[in-house]
Order: C-alpha cells, then structure tokens, then sequence
C-alpha cells in the first residue's frame, strides 16, 4: 500500500483535530493521486472531513473498534475495520492492497506505515505553532526510505510547499 500526508518543517499534520492549513493546490494533487482507489483513514480523520461523508470516486475505509459508530458509518458507505487484522482480511479479499492510500491520521499512519512500500509528501516550508499530531519524519531513516521524486514550490495563502515521494528501499 502508498500513503499520502502533508507535514510541515518537523513532519507535523495535524492540531486540535484539523489539519494545519487549508491548500487547495494540495487538495486536487490528492485527490488527481487518490481517485479511484482505496482510501483508508481513522475515525479521528474521518470526523475532521467535510461532512464526515465518504471521499467520492474512492472506496473509504475507516478504522474503529467503536460498535456504535460502525452502524452509522455504515450507512454512509464507508466500509468499517475494527482492527488492522480485518483490514488487511478486506483488502487481500478484494485485492485492493497494491492500489490503497493511507490518508491519516498520526495513529493510522504509525501502524500502517510499515506496509507501505511508496509514500506521496507534500512538504510545507513552515513549522506551525502548537501542532500536536505528527509522521514519522522519513528523511531520518536514510536506510529505508530514499526520494525518488521532488517537484519545483509551489505558494499559496502565503505558504511554500512543493510534492515529493519517497519510496522504500
Ligand atoms: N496532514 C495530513 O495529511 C493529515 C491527514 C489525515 C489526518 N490528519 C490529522 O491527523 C489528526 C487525526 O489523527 P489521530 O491520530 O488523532 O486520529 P486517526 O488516526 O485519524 O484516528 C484514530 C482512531 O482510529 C481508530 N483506530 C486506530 N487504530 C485502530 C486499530 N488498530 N483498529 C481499529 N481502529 C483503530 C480509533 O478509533 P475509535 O476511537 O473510534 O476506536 C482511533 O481513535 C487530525 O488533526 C487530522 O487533521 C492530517
């Protein structure tokens, strides 16, 4: 499976259950990645969505050992996983792992980053104050993780941020 996050200077994505900034350049670049693939995201992520709809074009599926919340869920489309076991049982199943996106939050991304093989940054040239979720920072781990790809910056809302992707050695 691929991942896709955005992060600041210190690999920062999150505060106070939102993202750190608004990029609309950053929203069609993930959705043009995205589209009609797999998407998979915790319920944390998922109740920070506009809505809290299922992403259209994508099958969504959203993580949460919550009983109740998996009978509403439901109705909505998303396909529920109450462990990483019956994820990785429903993405074998359907052959959906070579073409899934993990698209956060931090605690979906720590335990499922392992499995990815390629991941899609979109790097911000600032450190937002007060930022409380985090990813893994990449470029730390030079062993496992090389940039294959580093696109020229973009700026909007005042803020300079260019796409990269890292892929697994
Ligand atoms: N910058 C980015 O690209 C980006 C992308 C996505 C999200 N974010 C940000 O990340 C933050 C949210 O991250 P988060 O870590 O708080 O939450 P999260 O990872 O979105 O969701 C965590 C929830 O997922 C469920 N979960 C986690 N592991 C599970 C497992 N093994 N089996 C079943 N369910 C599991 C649990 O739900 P229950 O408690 O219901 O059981 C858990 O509380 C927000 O600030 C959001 O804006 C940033």
């Amino acid at each position: 499976m691929k991942a896709i996050v955005v992060v600041d200077q210190n690999w920062a994505i999150g505060k106070d259950g939102g993202l750190l900034v608004h990029l609309s350049g950053d929203l069609k670049h993930f959705k043009e990645i995205t589209l009609g693939k797999t998407v998979i995201m915790g319920r944390a992520t998922l109740q920070s969505l506009p809505k809290q709809q299922p992403l259209p074009g994508r099958k969504n599926i959203v993580l949460t050992e919550n009983a109740r919340l998996t009978e509403d869920f439901m109705k909505c489309d998303f396909t529920v996983c109450s462990s990483m076991g019956t994820l990785f049982t429903e993405l074998i199943a359907n052959g959906d792992m070579e073409d899934s996106f993990v698209i956060g939050g931090e605690k979906i991304y720590k335990q499922l980053l392992e499995y990815c093989t390629e991941v899609y940054i979109t790097k911000i040239d600032f450190a937002f104050p007060g930022a409380d979720k985090h990813f893994p920072n990449l470029d730390m781990q030079p062993d496992i993780w090389e940039v294959i790809s580093e696109e020229a910056p973009i700026t909007e809302n005042g803020h300079s941020y260019h796409f990269m992707e890292y892929r697994r050695k």
